[in-house]
């Protein structure tokens, strides 16, 4: 039985004794392997809880990543300096005729991920064992939560560094390229850009792009055949392309904006 199809059994339907062991009893689906037993940590309070975040993050997700193609978008132009500064530009007289839009698009999604996120792997944990549950299977969940962590330290890094266009001033709009390059080649500038601790945080930027390919990408292919939005296989497939051919799009955008900055 392939992983899609164990997905859309309608829950009503009786389970083999086999899937029935692995699966969680109370149907949250939340993958946290304690649920019936006597170590049901979070209780169905805990549930409904969870499924409330889950949502939250979801729909934070799905807003979040219209701003991530733009931008990943932007950072590809710096193979060509000239048109980076130029599109870095754009985007900013945008942002200033938009009042609230890069606070409505980026910043309120951005909190209510990593705050609805942060809860979320807390309350799982990182073990892999976890019961498989419908979120595509224990290794797809394992690299799921693993990715959400490489995410929340590439946040922060490059939060520090730059924070967004309109709130911190270590971006110079004036000299964007020269900036950027500045910013993702040395973050401690104090420090030669071949430091290898400099060396270690651009290092990071990379797996950083990928892991937010791979999160938000498998993170959308998941969400929908767990809640059962698809009524037939074929769609849940259709759906599964999408999200794989999304993912892939990212990831090759997000290493050849990475690489940009590698030879200047
Ligand atoms: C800020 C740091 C983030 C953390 C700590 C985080 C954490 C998580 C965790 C633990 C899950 C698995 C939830 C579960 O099924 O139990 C998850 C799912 C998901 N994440 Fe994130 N995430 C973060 C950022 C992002 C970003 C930036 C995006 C989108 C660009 C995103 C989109 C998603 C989506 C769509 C799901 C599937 C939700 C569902 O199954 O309903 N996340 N995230």
């Amino acid at each position: 039985m392939t992983q899609s199809t164990v997905e859309s059994i309608p829950s009503s339907l009786p389970l083999h004794p086999k899937e029935k062991a692995r699966s969680c009893s109370c149907g949250s689906g939340c993958g946290c392997g304690s649920h019936g037993g006597a170590g049901h940590a979070h209780g169905h309070k805990g549930r409904g809880i969870s499924k409330k975040f889950r949502r939250v993050h979801s729909i934070a997700g799905g807003i979040f990543g219209l701003f991530l193609a733009v931008h990943l978008f932007i950072a590809l132009t710096a193979n060509r300096p000239a048109l980076f500064t130029r599109a870095a530009g754009g985007i900013e007289k945008i942002a200033h005729a938009i009042p609230g839009a890069e606070v409505l698009l980026a910043l309120v999604p951005l909190a209510l991920l990593a705050l609805s996120g942060g809860y979320l792997l807390f309350h799982v944990g990182l073990k892999y064992n976890v019961d498989k549950c419908n979120r595509g299977g224990m290794r797809r969940f394992f690299l799921q939560r693993i990715s959400a962590l490489c995410i929340l330290l590439f946040l922060a890094l490059h939060l520090a560094r730059f924070g967004l266009l309109a709130v911190l001033p270590a971006y110079d709009s004036h000299h964007a390229f020269n900036s950027t390059l500045n910013g993702v080649r040395q973050f401690w500038s104090s420090l030669p850009a071949s430091h290898p601790l400099n060396v270690a945080v651009y290092g990071f930027y990379l797996l950083g792009a990928v892991a937010v390919s791979y999160h938000f990408s498998n993170g959308l292919m998941t969400a929908a055949s767990a809640r059962g939005y698809f009524a037939s296989s074929r769609q849940t497939r259709t759906w599964g392309r999408l999200c794989v051919t999304i993912g892939i799009a990212f990831g090759v955008v997000g290493v050849l904006a990475w690489r940009a900055f590698l030879s200047h």
